[in-house]
């Protein structure tokens, strides 16, 4: 099977396992592990923030991210195609007690003037306004990227506002690649901010998030709260660093893969939305069909709404798997799913 259903996919290397195998542990909750506390420093160091905490997921990254940025009743901002408010099984109500307000953008960025006249004034009956979570790159709308402009003007507005600014960057390496912009200009304009090393990365498990020092103390905090302080994790740490310190650059070859597909599916009749990363949304007409049909080839890609399906390129697929699976949907009648 060519597995393109997402960069979470992947499966460690030798070389990664390797790392792993030799990692110096400890118990990471007296903050006794030395793969973590290198792995801290470094992605620290990488996105220009004073401190940075490990945690298992993503998710959870994010998570005490809104959890250290607000208190019970307040109000959230987060862009209606969020990771934060799609797909995290109603965390910010669950956890932190918090109200979440979406708001709408063109390719996931949040205009300034969207963001204005959605926080409401000091007053008894609204909730108090805190916090701003920005996606980089945007995973619902097709791994686009948002613009360091666009980021600064927003986040600027936010602060005016007074709130504060979480950026979930699981795929933030994605968007410096792509634009040659380094990850810490769009970290220095947040709070705090999560990256993953588990999605093109290729580690398999493991995400950061990056801050003050005080901040992330008190991540610390809600990371074990949370049930996510580990003990000898340096085990699994090592992926990750290892992912953090080889697996960067070498994005602009997903990038380039997924523009191949996007432009291969197009030949073959698919409408094809040109991708920014390696995330290609496309136009299929009848998404269920396409899956089946598409599995029956041997290729997986995951279902966007009933008519768009998203391929995903990663460090598990080559050229030849590429290629494979743009012959795979050329078999595929476009017309037949259209009907
Ligand atoms: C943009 C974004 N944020 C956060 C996450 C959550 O990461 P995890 O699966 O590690 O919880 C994902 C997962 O795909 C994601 O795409």
């Amino acid at each position: 099977m060519i597995d393109l259903r997402s960069d979470t996919v992947t499966r460690p290397t030798e070389a990664m396992r390797q790392a792993m195998f030799e990692a110096p542990v400890g118990d990471d909750v007296f903050g006794e592990d030395p793969t973590i506390n290198r792995l801290e420093e470094y992605v620290a160091e990488l996105l220009g923030k004073e401190a940075a905490i490990y945690a298992p997921s993503g998710t959870m990254t994010n998570q005490i991210g809104v959890f250290v940025n607000t208190r019970r009743g307040d109000e959230v901002f987060v862009h209606e195609g969020a990771h934060i408010f799609n797909y995290e099984a109603g965390a910010p109500a669950l956890i932190s007690s918090v109200q979440v307000r979406t708001l709408p953008g063109a390719g996931g960025v949040i205009l300034p003037e969207t963001l204005r006249a959605a926080v409401r004034p000091e007053n008894v009956h609204f909730p108090h306004p805190s916090l701003l979570c920005l996606e980089n790159t945007h995973n619902g709308a097709g791994g686009k990227i948002f613009p360091l402009e666009d980021f600064a003007a927003v986040a600027a507005e936010a602060r005016e506002l007074g709130l504060r600014v979480h950026l979930d960057g699981a795929r933030l390496f994605n968007a410096q690649v792509a634009t040659g912009v380094p990850a810490r200009e769009w970290a220095d304009l947040a709070d705090t901010v999560s990256v993953c090393s588990s999605k093109g990365l290729g580690a398999p498990v493991g995400s950061l998030l990056a801050g003050d020092a005080e901040t992330i103390r008190e991540a610390r905090r809600a990371r074990k709260a949370f049930g996510g302080g580990m003990r000898q994790a340096g085990v699994i740490a090592a992926a990750s660093l290892y992912a953090f310190e080889n697996n960067i650059e070498r994005l602009a070859e997903d990038h380039r893969r997924a523009k191949r597909l996007a432009e291969g599916l197009t030949e073959a009749g698919y409408t094809v939305e040109p991708p920014e990363t390696n995330i290609v949304l496309v136009e299929v007409g009848d998404a269920e069909g396409f899956l089946k049909a598409l599995a029956a080839e041997g290729v997986l890609v995951t279902p966007r709404s009933a008519s768009a399906v998203r391929f995903c390129t990663h460090l598990d697929v080559g050229d030849e798997e590429i290629e494979a699976a743009i012959e795979a949907a050329g078999k595929i009648s476009v017309e037949t799913l259209k009907q």
